[in-house]
């Protein structure tokens, strides 16, 4: 497993569904990673493959796996399957995978376990919906689903939390810093052990809000989607 505790932060590009071979070359030709930090590149799992092998500050990860470990599921891929591909995180119960594939807690929770199991680090992804924020129920839905997708087995070696409000996404839209860093705390303080897990922020960050974002002291590294897309942004976000 890739030890976090070597890096002052840590910047996941979530590709999503997007990406291909042409793109994948002359990406990893300009790509930057800073040795201090560490960066994960998620892009679809058919692409893992051809990725540029990990290095000290540069990992590929995946942006899903199966609930399965093995057996009649046509169309999975499971966690030892990940694990022989030499992927060391993943991206797990993203908004996207709860809102449009169904995933709730318990299997965000199994799937961590699969993972943490072959060495994996899951990404657990949390955060509310805009009505939510507007209700001020923030606290009551993180609360509930970072209790309910975190498995006891996880802990700040083999875990990291991304806090990702669901409103930000894609928007252009980011909650103030104090916003951010009053969020992070409170995760932090769900349970005693979460105080040492890594955070992460995601939700339009870009080159010219990252390095306020990820200066703030609950904020451990950004998940970053649509920026992680352009090289030159993203290098600017690692820098
Ligand atoms: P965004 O996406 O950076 O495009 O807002 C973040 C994410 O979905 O992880």
């Amino acid at each position: 497993m890739v030890k976090l505790s070597n890096f002052s932060s840590i910047f996941v590009a979530n590709w999503k569904l997007n990406g291909n071979i042409e793109f994948i070359k002359e990406y990893y030709q300009k790509l930057l990673p800073n040795s201090e930090n560490c960066t994960v590149i998620c892009a679809p799992d058919i692409y893992l493959n051809i990725l540029e092998p990990n290095n000290k500050f540069l990992y590929s990860g995946s942006q899903n796996v199966s609930f399965y470990n093995l057996g009649a599921y046509t169309g999975e891929l499971s966690a030892m399957m990940l694990k022989d591909n030499e992927i060391k995180f993943c991206i797990v119960g993203h908004s996207e995978r709860r809102e449009f594939f169904n995933e709730n807690n318990n299997m965000v929770k199994q799937k961590s376990i699969n993972l943490i199991e072959n060495n994996i680090i899951p990404i657990i992804c949390v955060g509310e919906t805009l009505d939510e924020k507007n209700k001020n129920m923030t606290q009551d839905v993180l609360t509930e689903q970072i209790t309910n997708s975190i498995p006891e087995i996880s802990n700040y070696k083999n875990t990291i939390i991304a806090y990702e409000p669901i409103w930000a996404i894609g928007s252009g839209l980011t909650p103030t810093l104090d916003d951010i860093e009053k969020v992070h705390s409170f995760i932090k303080n769900i349970k005693i052990k979460f105080n040492q897990f890594k955070i992460l922020y995601g939700g339009s960050v870009k080159a010219s809000n990252s390095r306020d974002i990820n200066n703030l002291q609950n904020v451990d590294g950004c998940l970053v989607g649509g920026a992680s897309l352009k090289v030159d942004e993203f290098n600017r976000i690692i820098s």
